[in-house]
């Protein structure tokens, strides 16, 4: 049973949440201009990319290859490049080489197994720093956060503003338009519309990462339990997304930010 056969279950207010995130799209688009979204080539993030290519909106997407993400993953990244690379720039962003090489030339290639410390220095090289460049000269970044994806992004609001604790990826507005979409939303959409997607997700995997850091799950078991499962729940983030206090479902709360 294929991902779309086995998830895609529209909730009641899908058609609500899509005209929802749509026009959110679009104002977030006008007002943070140079705006970028966040692709991890998840299923989340296909329904944002192709939302942005449909409405014909001016955000880039960016892409952390770290180097160690799933042969699916970069045949589907291909797909993105040929399929909406002809109407907005998709850019890739890798790790520093030596800085890679090198950490795991003094811990190996298992060293995000063996603590919790070696595993965030890991994520450190291979997507935050690289994130930081991403996010350069940019006022926004969307992401395909959702409040039903754990226990820690249940409070994760559409619009969340930076605070002077959040760390530097937190320096400029974060757009999450899928906040409130269940898993079924997402499923139906890509289903409708007929957009690629990773066929990992057909292979029992609902949240992809880096492959040495994923694996399927049973049915029944929560959606992130195959990320980083050897770790206790709470670690469970790589940094990429940190909880900031100054948040707003409507883009009308906030002021204009200032570029990192
Ligand atoms: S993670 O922090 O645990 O890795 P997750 O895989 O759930 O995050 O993805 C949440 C959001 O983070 C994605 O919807 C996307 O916006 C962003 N993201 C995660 N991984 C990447 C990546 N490799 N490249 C770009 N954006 C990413
Ligand atoms: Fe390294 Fe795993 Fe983090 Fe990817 S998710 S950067 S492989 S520790």
């Amino acid at each position: 049973m294929n991902a779309i056969a086995l998830r895609a279950r529209p909730s009641g207010e899908f058609a609500a949440r899509l005209a929802a995130t749509q026009a959110l799209l679009q104002e977030a688009c006008a007002r943070f201009a140079p705006i970028t979204q966040a692709s991890s080539l998840g299923a989340e993030d296909m329904v944002i990319t192709h939302l942005l290519h449909t409405l014909q909106l001016p955000s880039e997407v960016f892409v952390l290859q770290t180097g160690k993400l799933h042969s699916q993953t970069l045949d589907l990244l291909h797909t993105v490049q040929t399929t909406y690379g002809t109407d907005r720039v998709i850019r890739i962003y890798e790790p520093d080489a030596a800085a890679a090489q090198a950490f795991v030339a003094a811990h190996g290639e298992d060293a995000m197994y063996r603590s919790i410390e070696l595993r965030k220095t890991c994520c450190d090289i291979r997507k935050m720093v690289p994130l930081a460049q991403a996010l350069e000269g940019k006022k926004a970044w969307i992401t395909g956060l959702r409040r039903e994806q754990s226990h820690a992004r249940a409070q994760v609001h559409a619009i969340e503003q930076p605070t002077q604790a959040d760390g530097a990826q937190a320096a400029i507005a974060k757009v999450n338009p899928l906040v409130d979409w269940s898993n079924g939303d997402v499923w139906h959409y890509l289903d409708i519309n007929h957009v690629p997607y990773n066929t990992l997700h057909d292979q029992f995997y609902p949240s992809i990462g880096c492959a040495p850091c994923t694996r399927a799950v049973t049915l029944g078991e929560d959606f992130r339990s195959g990320r980083w499962w050897w770790e206790q729940e709470a670690a469970k983030e790589c940094g990429l997304h940190v909880v900031s206090s100054t948040s707003t479902s409507s883009l009308r709360d906030i002021p204009v930010v200032a570029t990192v």
